[in-house]
């Protein structure tokens, strides 16, 4: 991507990694490639906000030289070090050396851990700032947004909050402008990366924009290290990260299973139907179909939760294990479930359904029926289906 100017003397270098498809290992699927942003600041002095993923250093490099001479780059601010970050730092270091390196404690620590190295490295915590001529750039600790280094950097000059993680999407463009592209499909990448990078951390991310919002900071740009850059619908993004965080949840209901034969299929949508019949939102996830980062961005905002597993071998299976594994990291509140499938002879899926997740969601009495489910047992189904419906309706 060549670099694209985001505000008079601010400039967008990052990369694009188009065909990145599996982000955190494989614990995120991304449909829509990856952007991994960097931001460029010309004044008296010339500052470097984060760098790019190790492998696009290059892309970066020239970018900067495209805009200005790279060796003349007197500032780096390390927001967070996660490698998708700072993979390019010690590239980026050996080109200026003199740079004076900016970031939390806990950043100093991470990059010598990664690199060996860290550069001139300035510790800088929430209320410090430096002046680099026009301008003076604002450190905000943001512990656990995504990291425990993570900050914001802000520039009141620009008006631009440097964000990092915090409202990025995975989201592969030439565009540069949230306005530039859909906007449903902008707040969908957007509420995936929430439901699968930041989700967990909800406890500390709340009260962070509380105080962060009685800072009365002037913002007109927000650019996260991910994703097109929050210019015109920043009140709707902020709206989204304030609901998410407080784990507030929709009157809608995952229903999330793995079969074997198709009775616990079966059963998922006689359930479906008894929940539909109420006029609930809601959606049937075979998570052998379907991507697991799809599945918990729709149950970021869905009251309830029903899993359906066959037992296999004294367990449930495999893949619905791995997903409630995942799952529980969430550290969600506020959700209901119940636990339903098909067995031979021990049945132990639903208790392991259960003991596995209870952490995040409280559990109403299970539903298993032997191999093929009677007609009078899928009518039980759609009843359990309703009255979990009616129970979901009548918490609001
Ligand atoms: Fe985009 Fe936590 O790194």
């Amino acid at each position: 991507m060549p670099a694209k100017l985001i505000k008079e003397g601010v400039y967008s270098v990052g990369a694009i990694d188009w065909n990145e498809r599996h982000f955190h290992g494989h614990t995120y699927v991304t449909k829509r490639g990856v952007t991994y942003n960097s931001y460029l600041i010309l004044d008296e002095k010339v500052a470097l906000i984060d760098t790019v993923r190790h492998g696009f250093q290059k892309e970066l490099i020239e970018n900067i030289k495209s805009i200005i001479d790279p060796t003349k780059i007197d500032v780096i601010v390390i927001n967070h070090i996660e490698p998708d970050h700072s993979g390019a730092f010690p590239d980026l270091l050996k080109i200026c050396p003199n740079a004076k390196v900016y970031g939390t404690q806990k950043a100093k620590q991470g990059l010598l851990k990664y690199y060996g190295v860290c550069g001139n490295w300035v510790p800088v915590k929430s209320g410090q700032n430096i002046n680099i001529g026009k301008r003076t750039l604002d450190f905000i600790d943001v512990p656990m947004m995504h990291w425990p280094d993570s900050m914001f950097t802000y520039s009141a000059y620009d008006k631009i909050l440097f964000s990092n993680d915090g409202f990025g999407q995975h989201y592969a463009t030439n565009k540069v402008f949230d306005y530039e592209v859909n906007f449903d499909v902008l707040m969908d990448e957007a509420q995936k990366y929430y439901a699968n990078i930041l989700w967990p951390f909800n406890m500390i991310i709340s009260p962070k924009l509380a105080a962060i919002s009685k800072l009365n900071l002037n913002i007109e740009i927000i650019a996260p290290s991910h994703g097109l850059v929050w210019r015109k619908h920043i009140p709707e993004i902020m709206q989204k990260y304030l609901y998410w965080s407080s784990h507030s949840c929709k009157n809608r209901i995952a229903i999330v299973y793995e079969t074997m034969w198709n009775s616990t299929e079966k059963m998922a949508r006689k359930i479906v139907e008894g929940i539909t019949s109420q006029g609930v939102e809601s959606i049937l996830f075979d998570v052998t179909k379907n991507d697991r980062t799809d599945i918990a961005s729709y149950m970021l905002e869905a009251k309830g939760w029903v899993f359906g597993s066959s037992t296999h071998d004294g367990e449930m299976l495999p893949v619905i294990a791995g997903f409630l594994h995942f799952l529980k990291g969430s550290k969600a509140k506020g959700r209901k479930s119940f636990a339903f499938g098909s067995y031979g002879w021990s049945g132990e899926a639903t208790k392991d359904i259960e003991n596995t997740i209870s952490n995040v969601t409280f559990f109403e009495p299970s539903f298993k029926v032997v191999f093929n489910p009677t007609c009078e047992e899928l009518d039980k189904c759609f009843e359990i289906g309703k009255a979990f419906a009616l129970k979901i309706k009548s918490e609001d």
